[in-house]
């Protein structure tokens, strides 16, 4: 099917200060440099965004750059909110919407997640759609979950334009926790996943990149990535040692290219 395994940290708002995120950024990408199998990407903190994204861009990196939240329309009166504007101008590409702490603390409801990826894909920036379940769920009643859940979040999107989407699969009762969700279930919800999003939108379900996050380590990362329907993993603070999110994309790149 080709779709590229990918690797991608959100840094939501640990390391704020410009020069701890700097190095970070720096770290990764010289200890993944070349990397070219594997798609990698950094959210940074949103106040030191723009440092960021001028050191990815000095070391012509392949690391892509995105932002944890934008704003549900471009430019007006949002007091305190980020623009898509301001993510373009930085060469940004993936924008996150409906990440669990969003939708929870910030009472972000499915409309304006809706209308938050059309303007992501109004720019033609790529949207990184977090969804999960609140509690452990059997595999029937979890895929009824999410098909509810992507028919809001995707309404009024054609399927067409969905071909660069990427889902991250994370169930909130793994986010923050010791240790992630067990591989048999991500594999199950996974599956899930790509089959409400067929039922859908059709064939381009296919083309669509499904990620796991929540609490993924480099112990967990291998077994995680092992089933075809899991397309990589969505590191949170397991990768704050530049070191260890280095050998989560390595084991990740090998577990996927024996794959294929
Ligand atoms: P943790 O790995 O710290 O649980 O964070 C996962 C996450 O929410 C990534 O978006």
């Amino acid at each position: 099917m080709g779709r590229k395994p990918l690797v991608g940290i959100s840094l939501k708002i640990y390391q704020n200060k410009i020069a701890e995120a700097v190095n970070y950024a720096q770290s990764i990408s010289q200890l993944t440099n070349g990397e070219t199998d594997l798609e990698l990407f950094i959210l940074p903190s949103m106040g030191v965004i723009y440092p960021v994204a001028q050191a990815l861009h000095n070391r012509e990196n392949v690391i892509g750059l995105g932002a944890q939240n934008i704003a549900p329309l471009a430019n007006g009166a949002l007091t305190g909110e980020f623009s898509i504007e301001s993510l373009v101008d930085l060469q940004g590409h993936y924008v996150e919407i409906g990440h669990y702490e969003r939708r929870t603390y910030f009472h972000e409801d499915d409309e304006l997640i809706n209308q938050k990826i059309q303007l992501t894909l109004k720019n033609q920036l790529v949207p990184l759609l977090c969804i999960g379940e609140a509690q452990q769920t059997t595999g029937a009643e979890l895929k009824t979950v999410f098909k509810k859940i992507l028919a809001a979040d995707l309404a009024n999107i054609s399927p067409a334009q969905l071909a660069t989407l990427i889902i991250a699969y994370e169930p909130y009762w793994a986010i923050g926790k010791a240790a992630a969700a067990k591989a048999s279930y991500v594999a199950v919800a996974h599956t899930m996943i790509r089959e409400a999003l067929a039922e859908l939108i059709g064939p381009t379900a296919d083309n669509v990149r499904i990620i796991y996050g929540g609490s993924v380590s480099k112990d967990t990362a291998g077994s995680l990535v092992n089933n075809p329907n899991v397309d990589g993993v969505f590191v949170g603070r397991f990768g704050h040692d530049p070191q260890n999110f280095a050998e989560i994309v390595q084991i990740v790149k090998q577990v996927k290219l024996q794959a294929n």
